[in-house]
């Protein structure tokens, strides 16, 4: 029976569930906490537009400039946007800004899908430096520096690069010192820190993308600090940047209606990581090291060393349970919703909207999962196809050509014509004009059986797959 998705989410608000998850304000639960909540009650009474008083988001000279000014100086940039079509938008602005059409921009080869696409609107060239990923659980650790500097010494005529950090499993790399080479090469840099907007609020985090020197950074506010999905920020510092290319090419991809309820919940976030951030972030760490040190001595409960302790994966493997079997379990059984999975073990998100009490109902989970689901069935092991395939076409080329379907095995040696995305976390394996290896479809096809989404396909049960004609 169809249901309307406003009875769904009442019922996830009704049940209270648990959230390990984006948004990062943990379904408004750090509003009530902090008193938020007069404001927020009127909140649908405050959608407006522009009208005398409210500012332009496209031209701000009042409360939305003032705003930003006061974000900027809590974020330490030189200069700070609001951005109401996500962390999405900043990226393909940022990209297009400084890489004008057919040139070159250099990549971490997990960047998001928004990265790509930017290439696709601006007609820019990427250029990939390979991701380093950990084989026991498939987690994406992030670039390898020795790696970076090597393709940025054969791209010396890139326009810029830009980088994924923290990782989506918040891993991190010395990026000052990528930092520092690209920018003697004259190469901009760019820092998709859309998992990263919180870093700022403990020494015990890694230093923020901004404090290493990167010139543009984008932070996806509303997945680890209390704003509403969809809104986020992106910063600028120093002199490298055209600002003013940047701003119209905001112009040109944000909506011409921004939000001002998400504007207002990017202000209230910047409240919360001002008056209260530092205190929630001990608080935060502290139950993260609680609830690690009491699984030391369970091996069936295995916690990978994220270098963002806020970040928690967890791996079942050890009793024969996969990760997609391990989010299903704490979901249906616990309430507890986790960010993501993948076959090895699953990703909690955890940030200052979480309280003692989302740990405690998780450590009760885990110790009754590792009792329950105790299995001594061995686990097969899959590999991440982590060879980055060869280009045959810019992603501009490919959006625009001729495509056929083919059946998925046939597809093996041609040039692909959409993306394949498992997702979560929306990272292409193959982006259109690639060739597709059967490296790749063999992890698609036995991770799609074990329970992962793919997206970006026409045909979502990977019957057939689209290449170029
Ligand atoms: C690494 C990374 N960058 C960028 C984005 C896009 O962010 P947003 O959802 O704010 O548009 C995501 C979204 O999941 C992401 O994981």
């Amino acid at each position: 029976m169809s249901k309307l998705i406003i009875e769904e989410l009442n019922s996830i608000v009704d049940k209270k569930l648990i959230s390990f998850h984006v948004p990062g304000h943990k379904l408004g639960k750090i509003y009530d906490k902090l008193n938020y909540k007069n404001t927020l009650n009127k909140i649908y009474s405050m959608d407006t537009t522009e009208i005398p008083g409210t500012d332009n988001l496209h031209s701000p000279e009042g409360i939305i400039k003032e705003s930003q000014e006061r974000a900027s100086e809590v974020f330490k940039s030189d200069k700070t946007y609001y951005l109401i079509n996500g962390s999405t938008c900043g990226i393909q602005a940022a990209i297009m800004a400084l890489c004008p059409p057919k040139s070159k921009i250099i990549a971490n080869r997990d960047c998001h899908q928004s990265v790509i696409n930017a290439c696709i609107l601006g007609d820019i060239d990427p250029v990939y430096i390979n991701s380093e990923i950990d084989k026991n659980t498939n987690i994406l650790k992030g670039i390898n520096i020795y790696d970076a500097i090597k393709v940025i010494d054969s791209n010396l005529d890139a326009k810029a690069i830009i980088l994924t950090y923290p990782t989506y499993y918040g891993m991190t790399y010395d990026l000052k010192r990528i930092c520092d080479y690209a920018h003697s090469k004259d190469i901009v840099v760019i820092v998709d820190e859309a998992h990263g907007a919180h870093l700022g609020l403990s020494e015990e985090l890694p230093k923020t993308a901004l404090e290493q020197g990167a010139d543009i950074v984008i932070q996806s506010t509303h997945k680890t600090l209390p704003s509403f999905t969809q809104s986020s920020m992106i910063h600028i510092q120093g002199d490298r940047v055209n600002e003013g290319r940047l701003v119209s090419i905001l112009k040109i991809i944000e909506s011409s209606s921004p939000s001002y309820i998400l504007m207002a919940s990017l202000e209230i976030a910047v409240d919360i990581y001002n008056k209260y951030g530092t205190k929630l972030m001990d608080e935060l760490l502290n139950n993260i090291n609680k609830l690690k040190n009491s699984f030391k001595e369970n091996n069936n409960i295995e916690f990978y060393d994220t270098n963002d302790k806020t970040k928690i994966f967890i791996s079942t493997i050890n009793m024969g349970l996969i990760g997609y079997e391990l989010e299903t379990i704490l979901r249906e059984e616990y309430n507890i919703q986790v960010e993501l999975s993948n076959y090895y073990g699953s990703l909690l998100i955890c940030t200052i909207g979480n309280d003692s009490n989302d740990f405690k109902s998780l450590e009760t989970a885990l110790n009754e999962i590792s009792e329950k689901y105790r299995a001594n069935k061995s686990i097969e092991k899959i590999e991440y196809p982590n060879n980055i395939p060869v280009k045959k076409l810019t992603p501009r080329e490919a959006f625009y050509k001729n495509k056929k379907s083919v059946k998925i095995y046939e597809s093996i040696g041609k040039i692909c014509g959409e993306y394949i995305i498992p997702y979560p976390p929306g990272i292409s394996l193959t982006s259109p004009g690639e060739i597709i290896t059967k490296e790749i479809i063999d992890y698609i096809l036995f991770c799609k059986e074990k329970g992962m989404n793919v997206s970006g396909l026409k045909d979502s049960n990977l019957g057939q797959i689209q290449i170029i004609e």
